[in-house]
């Protein structure tokens, strides 16, 4: 039984045929719609905003996995409730009053989750982590698809298992960025609950075939 989810990321899908990507994701075995919001300060790129975001949701049949790159997220967390979010996963980076912003998500009907970027140590969410449902370990710099897996993120995975295990927290893990057949199964096997893939999915010649592949690999 397949117990890891894959998160489609649609920053790489073809924007001038967004609504047939998201329909493509429906109709695959992939279990979340995997959202890239980049506001062009917290990251170097801009990609897309609320009215892209409402049309996803519009002809989006799965969870709604919005990952938010953004300075100060808690100005837009009712707004993203109002558009369907499912989880809305906010940068560690970015939030000075983490704790807040999290009950704030929860308030708002959403599943609450922290991403960290590849620098930031897994242990500074000791405090914190019985208050996550996901944490997304970068394991790339956010703001572009397309780059290279950085290694390193199996021991910030094995370390935040560790953290889970000891707080007896449900906190599932999320791996973004650099995904591909060729280290999913090591992720799963490391501990990862999801995995988000945005080129090595839809850059391939069969995007429907290859959410197929990355499942039976994690199976
Ligand atoms: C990067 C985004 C990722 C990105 C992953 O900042 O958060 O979700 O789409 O893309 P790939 O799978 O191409 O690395
Ligand atoms: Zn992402």
């Amino acid at each position: 039984m397949s117990k890891t989810k894959i998160a489609p990321s649609l920053l790489a899908a073809d924007f001038g045929n967004l609504q047939r990507d998201v329909e493509m994701v429906n109709n695959s075995t992939a279990d979340w719609h995997h959202i890239d919001v980049m506001d062009g300060v917290f990251v170097p790129n801009i990609s897309y905003g609320m009215p892209v975001v409402k049309s996803i949701a519009q002809h989006a049949t799965k969870p709604l996995d919005v990952h938010l790159m953004i300075v100060d997220p808690d100005r837009y967390i009712e707004t993203f409730a109002k558009l369907g979010a499912t989880n809305l996963t906010v940068h560690y980076e970015a939030c000075t009053h983490l704790h807040r912003t999290l009950q704030a998500i929860k308030s708002a009907g959403m599943k609450a989750g922290v991403a960290m970027n590849p620098h930031t140590n897994v242990s500074l969410l000791e405090d914190v982590i019985n208050d996550i449902d996901l944490v997304c370990l970068m394991s790339v710099n956010p703001g572009f698809g397309g780059q290279s897996f950085i290694e390193n993120t199996y021991t910030k995975i094995k370390t935040l298992k560790e953290l889970i295990t000891r707080k007896g927290s449900n906190t599932l893990i999320e791996i973004d960025g650099g995904v591909t057949s060729k280290n999913a199964k090591t992720l799963a096997d490391a501990g990862a609950d999801i995995l988000v893939a945005g080129s090595f999915v839809f850059k391939s010649e069969n995007p429907t075939e290859t959410i197929k592949e990355l499942k039976e690999i994690t199976a």
